[in-house]
């Protein structure tokens, strides 16, 4: 058996342990204050240097290897969801309201795992290794930016500098045993947008007297519909939803102002610029079409994450070696969903994989942020094996 996979094995217990204890105290983002203060424990047990409140509420060990080479970066989100858990489980939430309902409990508990056995590993390491367990994966949180931004702001892909990156996320849209390792465009880039369109308030009874946002509004969203549709390329992906609409005060009272939010998800740069100029075009030219003004404003939430080709075919190959009975799928496998690991790959070549991780006759297969949102734990062995199998490839001395 494959070593990495023989450890994995053999350190379950305390993986499921760990994943357990940070599954009943769930935090959200930038507030995981005992789920990091663990993480800095048990890495300290190890000897690895750690520094805290790199990107306020993140944790960053930093592993030596016994001999030179570049340094990677291994990154864990630690954040839960506002959501109350309905699982049933031993080990359910004890924090009202708050559940980790995405997985990052597992990513958690898997980075404390691959810290073991890199650690037992760093005299045959060429290179160093940044254990990056980062807060608030989901969104900024009340705060400006998200983890990945804030973490780098504080300077994690620096000193020393990180050339290459890795991350995982376990993956309840397959079952437990599949695993996704691919080069190129994984998850797509995630913009924010608002639309203020502003006509003249007046009496709902006399609409002639005014200029109707609302009537605006209707138009607008249909329109919107439009850019995907007609002026993207249908082999090439891309999403725009409309997903709050905000106007009126009374039945009889025509407003002022109204208000569009949405999302605009892609991979591609050319696609995105298409999609940001289409909208502000379509958003003004109804607007004026329907005598209102219109205010549109675009804000980057995520990059999209794109693998680097040479990393993800070394993953690969260290995949095929931890899990040879097992047919790895590299087709790509793109997902609209978002994921702010597109920050540290934009400014480090990286690898970010799926580890499938339901299992449908155990009830575990429900989507990622559903109330009743559980994974077979056995995909834990399968990130720690891989990840840290990945890891060692990467460093290895010639
Ligand atoms: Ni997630």
């Amino acid at each position: 058996m494959n070593p990495f996979l023989k450890q994995a094995q053999e350190l379950f217990p305390y993986t499921q342990a760990m994943r357990r204890d940070f599954h009943m105290h769930p935090e959200l983002g930038f507030r995981e204050i005992r789920t990091g203060g663990i993480v800095a424990k048990e890495l300290e047990a190890l000897g690895i240097e750690v520094t805290k409140g790199v990107g306020k509420t993140g944790v960053v060990g930093f592993l030596e290897g016994a001999k030179p080479g570049p340094t990677i970066l291994l990154r864990f989100d630690m954040d839960a969801l506002p959501i109350t858990e309905d699982t049933g489980a031993e080990y359910a939430s004890q924090n009202a309201g708050v559940m980790h309902a995405c997985g990052h409990d597992g990513h958690t508990a898997i980075g404390l795992t691959v810290a073991k056995i890199l650690n037992e590993q760093k005299d045959k390491l060429a290179g160093n290794i940044k254990f990056c367990f980062q807060p608030s994966e989901e969104g900024a949180n009340g705060e400006e930016i998200g983890g990945a931004l804030m973490m780098m702001r504080d300077g994690v892909l620096e000193g020393p500098k990180v050339e290459k990156t890795l991350a995982l996320h376990l993956w309840n849209d397959k079952p437990v045993g599949w695993l996704h390792v691919a080069e190129g465009p994984v998850m797509a880039g995630a913009d924010l947008f608002n639309i203020t369109i502003t006509g003249k308030g007046g009496h709902g009874a006399a609409p002639e007297t005014t200029i109707d946002p609302i009537v605006c509004a209707a138009q607008m969203v249909s329109a919107i519909q439009s850019i995907v549709a007609r002026n993207v390329e249908p082999l090439k992906p891309a999403v725009i939803s409309v997903t709050t609409i905000h106007s009126g005060t009374a039945f009889n009272i025509i407003p002022q102002t109204a208000e569009l939010g949405g999302t605009i998800r892609t991979f591609d740069s050319a696609i995105r610029q298409l999609a940001h100029q289409r909208l502000e075009q379509v958003a003004r030219g109804t607007a004026q079409a329907m005598g209102c003004e219109s205010e549109v404003l675009i804000k980057q939430v995520t990059a999209p994450v794109i693998n680097n080709a040479d990393i993800a075919a070394r993953v690969l190959e260290s995949a095929q070696a931890v899990f040879p009975e097992t047919a790895i799928e590299s087709n790509p496998y793109l997902t609209m969903g978002a994921e702010d690991m597109g920050w540290m790959q934009e400014k480090a070549d990286g690898c970010y994989f799926f580890i499938g991780s339901a299992n449908a006759e155990k009830n575990l297969n429900y989507n990622h942020h559903h109330p009743k949102f559980d994974f077979d734990e056995q995909a834990l062995i399968h990130g720690v094996a891989l990840m840290s199998a990945a890891a060692a490839d990467l460093l290895k001395g010639k």
